[in-house]
């Protein structure tokens, strides 16, 4: 089965109105170039309506870095899905390590994060927006082989929470922690394997399911060694952070996986 990729430009906490507004000039002017690609930006929160009003009518989509898994009340500095849909957005990412690094300072285990993490992945489906659910091991993990254990744990506590058919209204990003933000990204051989290795979690209870479903590689994506990561047959595109921040990089990841 034929996928559509995904890339997906995940700007992080920076940016400003001037600079997203040449940010986006250049992505738009070069749009026409990667026509058969699915991308979205992810803005930080307080650019949502720039974005909103710059991509709209265009073929690119849009959404937030994270979301509430509540739908409205007390949860001083928070965002709720049925916000994220009043400003059109088709996307959230969640499940990011940068948050989760962030949250186990404050004491919670990554168990309980990945339950966190499915609540909010329901949260989003509930309101027809596609969650991009960030999945990766730290160095530590890595290095000790708990790769396998460390991916699977999420995937079976998503298909627990919601079932394994809503699968097929979400993607999922595999992003080795080690490999994010440090210039070293995983080799297409180390991604491809990870990614089978979902997708094979994933037939085990929906072969159809698990053949549709966008799984998405981060970690040091850039216009230079895209084609080769988009060319392994189980990665359907990019989550990307650095180089989205860049048109002409971004673009070019774009086109690679326009070309694959
Ligand atoms: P990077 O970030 O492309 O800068 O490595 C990837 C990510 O955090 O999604």
């Amino acid at each position: 089965m034929v996928r559509k990729p995904l890339v997906a430009g995940n700007w992080k906490m920076n940016g400003s109105s001037a600079s997203n507004e040449k940010l986006l000039d250049g992505i738009l002017a070069q749009a026409d170039s990667f026509p058969a690609v699915d991308v979205a930006l992810f803005p930080p929160a307080v650019y949502l309506q720039q974005v909103q009003q710059r991509l709209q009518g265009t073929t690119l989509a849009w959404g937030t870095q994270n979301l509430s898994q509540f739908r409205q009340g007390a949860y001083t500095g928070e965002i709720s899905a049925p916000m994220l849909n009043d400003f059109g957005c088709k996307y959230v990412l969640m499940g990011h390590s940068e948050r989760r690094c962030l949250y186990a300072e404050i004491g919670l285990d990554q168990l309980v994060l990945d339950y966190i993490i499915a609540e909010k992945y329901g949260a989003a489906l509930k309101e027809g927006i596609t969650p991009i659910v960030c999945i990766g091991e730290s160095p530590e993990e890595h290095e000790q082989g708990k790769t396998e254990e460390v991916i699977l744990r999420l995937v079976d506590i998503i298909i627990e929470h919601s079932g394994v058919k809503a699968l097929s209204q979400a993607v999922l990003a595999y992003e080795p922690v080690w490999a994010i933000g440090t210039g070293k990204s995983a080799t297409p051989e180390w991604a491809q394997d990870v990614h089978t290795l979902m997708r094979e979690r994933i037939a085990k209870h929906d072969q159809a399911t698990a053949e549709s479903v966008q799984i998405l590689y981060g970690g040091s994506v850039k216009g230079d060694n895209a084609s080769s990561l988009f060319s392994m047959p189980d990665i359907d595109g990019g989550l990307i952070g650095g180089a989205s921040l860049d048109a002409d990089n971004f673009v070019a990841i774009c086109q690679a996986a326009a070309s694959v």
